[in-house]
């Protein structure tokens, strides 16, 4: 799959057939987001890798619901660590480590569309909820659930927008 493929081609997918992913393979997921860019290079960012089912269920329950977390085999929870950023950056430190947090998100994604898995990005949580259960030490910030496994279904792009609305041209 060339670079174009796996941009054009990565959907949010929320089926998950029942095949496992293996350990080695999350890994390499997880060393592709740490590919990602990040402030003055301090990767202020950490993942958990949740592939307990019970564990997995409770998320779901943490983001209203949300069934595909409970059913991708595999739910991967991209933390931000602001402090990390805040001691070389101050305020604007918080910014960086969401940013930071946001870049290896979607390497993540990237990287599964290219192996051929589904993947899915999860804002929507109560963060409280979710910091509980994965019992986070104070200073991580849970940014996203991102949803993996291999697709149980093609979800047709969504309608996408006229490039003059987003973009503008300073001469
Ligand atoms: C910051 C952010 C938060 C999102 N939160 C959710 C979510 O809580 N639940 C969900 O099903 N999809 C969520 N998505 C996925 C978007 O709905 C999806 O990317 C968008 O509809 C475009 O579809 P596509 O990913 O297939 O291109 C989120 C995406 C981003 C970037």
């Amino acid at each position: 799959m060339n670079f174009k493929e796996v941009l054009e081609g990565r959907r949010s997918v929320r089926r998950y057939s029942d095949r496992p992913v293996s350990r080695d393979t999350i890994l390499s997921l997880l060393e592709a987001a740490e590919t990602a860019p990040s402030a003055g290079n301090l990767r202020a960012r950490e993942y958990y890798v949740v592939i307990s089912p019970e564990l997995r269920s409770a998320l779901s329950v943490a983001a209203f619901g949300q069934e595909h977390l409970a059913a991708a085999p595999v739910v991967v929870v991209v933390c931000a660590d602001p402090a990390r950023s805040g001691t070389r950056y101050g305020d604007r430190g918080q910014l960086y480590s969401i940013q930071d947090a946001a870049a290896a998100t979607t390497c993540l994604l990237l990287a599964a569309r290219d192996l051929g898995l589904g993947s899915c990005w999860t804002g929507a949580f109560d963060e409280m909820v979710a910091r509980d259960l994965l019992n986070l030490p104070r200073r991580l910030v849970p940014t996203a659930m991102v949803s993996i496994g291999w697709p149980d279904e093609r979800p047709a792009p969504p309608p996408g927008r006229d490039m003059t609305e987003a973009v503008h041209w300073i001469e």
